[in-house]
């Protein structure tokens, strides 16, 4: 192992030669302590001090102790988050706000870039198009690299689109259609490719189903996801248990990936512990494979370096923070991404909905008379207790739950805004915000579900014609 340390180190990425630096201090304080010999320290010193270095030369930045390098953050055991109340990972999401998750705090934890008025602006100039209400409401508001894509798109590059969706229940709800919503306007404006994948893998692993279960909810889903109405020609939908034993393209880069990364990053990333089965271990290779075009022979006809654009909720950073860490060393372009707040549960902010709990939120198999009980019952308001208090002292929309669905669900901005003033001066009763939420989403959710009575056997020709060239390669 020391021998390793030594001759290697000068390919090592900023979080490995961290760890390395950790590892060798440790390891000179319990030399001191056991009064080891003296050239044995000093050769320990040596080492712990070359590689300070080599940290410094790679990093731009001294090496801290406590404090790993910033384009990879780990968010699970890092002490220095212990103090924050919010909590995000890719599997729980927590804060006692009803405000929500301070989106701010966590740019800086994950060390991203916010979305800011220039880059929209950017985005409405280089592709000529009003830019997304997702955008202009900061619905998405936090990025790496997206300059790189606009670039590429200016300069007649190519790249292309990644999304995808667990799936761990048969009904997706409103939240769930989020990146999908964007991913298909961004595939719109940019008219590139599109790859979802459905993780039924991830979630037989994390939850308690079976493999049969996860691949019937992987195929259900995936009639929704096509619902949204993509560009049938260049998106291709595929479940990991369906494809990728049938894919050398996808598996090679699997096992690149996993030769990459050790245990001990992955703990620091995503918090596994030693009990946790291998399955979970070495799932991030197979989420972070599709960010590479050499993934997809069929589609990018063996090309390698295709960039890659991810629309993704912010809670699925960890998997592309390893993605991009491990991209330069396969000679790999670093995928780029765009991140999202959560869509919060009906009840409140706190936390993100749970496909679990049908009261949490609105399903996209609900019929009118359920989501306007739902809102009526369950939307948390930010109205006050009297009608003579509202009016007197207005509503809060800043936690009020009907409200920020219609940010996220209400295009019309101007009619956004005269219910905001509405609300906030009490000229508009908790009911009537209400009002205009039920009934923005029925239509919206009754027009879903028609088109998706539509896809059902497109959607499945479209997926095994895709699959049927990849056996041909
Ligand atoms: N892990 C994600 C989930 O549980 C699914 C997923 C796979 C994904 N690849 C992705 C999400 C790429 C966004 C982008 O929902």
């Amino acid at each position: 192992m020391s021998n390793r340390q030594n001759c290697d180190s000068g390919s090592l990425s900023p979080l490995e030669l961290y760890e390395r630096v950790t590892t060798q201090g440790d390891k000179v304080r319990s030399l001191k302590a056991a009064e080891a010999p003296k050239d044995e320290i000093d050769t320990a010193v040596k080492l712990l001090l070359s590689l300070k270095l080599m940290y410094k030369a790679t990093t731009g930045q001294d090496y801290k102790a406590g404090s790993p390098p910033t384009d990879f953050t780990p968010i699970n055991n890092a002490p220095a988050i212990t103090e924050d109340d919010d909590f995000v990972d890719p599997w729980t999401v927590q804060t006692s706000s009803a405000k929500g998750v301070d989106y701010d705090k966590l740019i800086v934890r994950f060390g991203s870039s916010k979305i800011d008025k220039e880059l929209i602006s950017r985005i409405e100039r280089v592709t000529g198009q009003k830019p997304h209400h997702f955008l202009r409401r900061g619905i998405f508001f936090s990025h790496r690299d997206m300059n790189q894509i606009l670039d590429a798109y200016e300069n007649k590059k190519p790249f292309y689109l990644y999304t995808g969706r667990g799936p761990s229940s048969e009904a997706l709800h409103v939240g769930h259609l989020i990146p999908f919503i964007f991913t298909k306007w961004l595939q719109e404006v940019f008219d590139i490719p599109l790859v979802i994948q459905l993780t039924d893998d991830e979630k037989y692993l994390w939850k308690d189903l079976t493999v049969e279960k996860a691949y019937e909810y992987a195929i259900e889903n995936a009639k929704d996801i096509i619902a949204c109405g993509f560009d049938i020609n260049k998106t291709f939908i595929f479940s990991d248990l369906d494809y990728l034993g049938m894919s050398p393209g996808f598996y090679k880069n699997i096992v690149k990936i996993q030769k990459h990364v050790t245990f001990n990053q992955v703990k620091g990333i995503f918090g596994f512990t030693d009990s946790d089965c291998i399955g979970k271990i070495s799932f991030p290779a197979i989420q972070a494979a599709p960010s590479f075009s050499s993934t997809f022979p069929q589609i990018f006809k063996g090309k390698e370096d295709i960039q890659c654009l991810i629309p993704c909720a912010i809670d699925q950073d960890p998997y592309f923070r390893m993605t991009r860490d491990v991209a330069p060393r396969l000679g790999y372009p670093k995928p780029a991404l765009l991140h999202s707040v959560f869509f919060p549960a009906l009840q409140g902010a706190q936390t993100k909905m749970s496909a679990s709990d049908p009261n949490s939120s609105i399903f996209l198999t609900d019929t009118p008379k359920q989501i306007k009980t739902k809102i009526n019952k369950h939307a948390f308001s930010g109205g006050k207790d009297t009608i003579e208090e509202h009016r007197k002292y207005g509503g809060n929309c800043d936690v009020d739950v009907s409200y920020m669905y219609l940010t996220f669900f209400l295009e019309d901005d101007d009619k956004l805004e005269q219910l905001k003033q509405a609300y906030t001066s009490g000229a508009l009763l908790t009911g009537e915000l209400k009002k205009a939420l039920i009934e923005t989403l029925q239509p919206l959710i009754a027009a879903h579900q028609e088109r998706r009575k539509q896809v059902t056997n497109e959607m499945q020709a479209l997926a095994q014609a895709l699959i049927e060239e990849d056996h041909g390669e």
